[in-house]
């Protein structure tokens, strides 16, 4: 079963061990069809009367849709961009148009930078206050001082939903609870978290999540739901009558890229044909296998079980350059990842500065990929 999903991946070069997940996957075949098709037969912009346009309209209809199902949310509310950090650059700026000097934002130290500068510039530019959470020492977030963080001047409440160098997950619904008590926006980078679990901005009450396609076997493409209501209030930064019509398509300024979002919707056809099941499953399996078998030279950053993390481990060697340890392994056929991963504030936290090794795992990883890391681990 393993063997024919995995010959659904073309970059999964049988030479090379791919545990650069949580850098970027590699894209399923039919993502790769999909936009080769798109090009091939329907290479349209909007807005003309002819059959090719009239198929990229439909494209991107159905692209929403798809996406809309995948976040838990209606089409309206969802939309596209450049990549998860240029989205948020975006939005942010749109829902700080109105925040007032000495209002506060809060963000966290598991998230990455595309999540914290965002909200950091917008701070220097209109005298808004940053309030950094922390977490506890097995790398979880720090509820308590979350919910101590909160005010009445406080804005929008930045959080990760699951960390991208520890794999900590984050309780979006128990945060977008404390965030509207305190009557700010929760605002979800779900960036790492989207190929490892399914993500419900309806029903965990998140008002804003963001994410990568090609985080999920996707490509180069990013996509965000809004509630409907913060997007009819925000003014976007948009042209022409674009401003004024469908309340996520205000957020999306220029042409979109088609053929990406044609590889989008194979790649969540994908998904939802598989099942969370299997995925969930077998980077569990992966998991245990490789927490189980770690030698104990090498010190693993973040929760020491599977439960509350994704398969994607952060470690170390005493005194050993992690850049150095990743080109070791590159040489024996393994691909990880190393240093920060623009992720610093979680890495000060945890001392680490040339940052850690990162082995990610995904639904198309095996337990032989997972043996060959572990005895390359020991023989180091
Ligand atoms: C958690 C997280 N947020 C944001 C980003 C930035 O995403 P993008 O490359 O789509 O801008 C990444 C990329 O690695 C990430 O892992």
């Amino acid at each position: 079963m393993i063997a024919d999903l995995r010959r659904q991946f073309l970059g999964l070069d049988e030479g090379t061990i791919r545990l650069d997940g949580p850098a970027g996957a590699q894209m399923h075949r039919s993502v790769i069809e999909a936009m080769a098709e798109h090009l091939d037969t329907a290479n349209a912009n909007l807005g003309g009367a002819h059959a090719a346009s009239l198929a990229a309209e439909d494209l991107v209809t159905r692209a929403r849709r798809r996406t809309a199902d995948f976040l838990g949310a209606h089409p309206d509310e969802v939309g596209f961009g450049l990549n998860a950090t240029a989205i948020n650059f975006h939005l942010s700026r749109s829902a700080a148009r109105d925040f007032k000097p000495g209002d506060e934002i809060v963000v966290t130290r598991l998230d990455h930078d595309a999540a914290i500068a965002p909200w950091t510039e917008v701070a220097a530019d209109r005298g808004l206050i940053i309030r950094m959470v922390g977490t506890g020492p097995d790398s979880r977030l720090d509820m308590t001082a979350l919910a101590n963080a909160l005010n009445e001047r406080t804005r929008v409440v930045a959080f990760p939903w699951a960390n991208n160098a520890v794999g900590t997950i984050v309780d979006a619904t128990e945060v977008a609870r404390l965030a509207h008590d305190a009557g700010a926006i929760a605002w979800a980078d779900a960036t790492h978290y989207l190929p490892h679990g399914p993500v419900n901005a309806l029903a965990t009450g998140v008002d804003v999540v963001i994410g990568s396609a090609y985080k999920f076997f996707g490509p180069h493409v990013g996509v965000f739901y809004a509630r409907r209501e913060l997007l009819e209030q925000w003014r976007p930064y948009q042209i022409g009558h674009a401003a004024h019509g469908h309340p996520a398509a205000r957020f999306e300024p220029g042409t979109p890229p088609f053929e990406s979002l044609a590889g989008l919707t194979a790649a969540l056809d994908y998904i939802h044909t598989l099942g969370w099941q299997p995925i969930q499953e077998q980077e569990q399996a992966l998991a245990r296998r490789f927490l189980d078998g770690l030698p104990e030279r090498w010190q693993l950053h973040g929760l020491p079980h599977i439960e509350g993390r994704t398969a994607t481990f952060a470690l170390t060697l005493p005194d050993t350059d992690p850049h150095d340890l990743a080109k070791t392994l590159a040489e024996q056929g393994i691909a990880v990842g190393s240093g920060d991963f623009h992720a610093p504030q979680i890495m000060n936290r945890l001392g680490l500065p040339h940052g850690a090794l990162r082995a990610g795992f995904l639904h198309y990883n095996t337990t032989q990929e997972v043996d060959r890391l572990l005895q390359l681990l020991d023989e180091i």
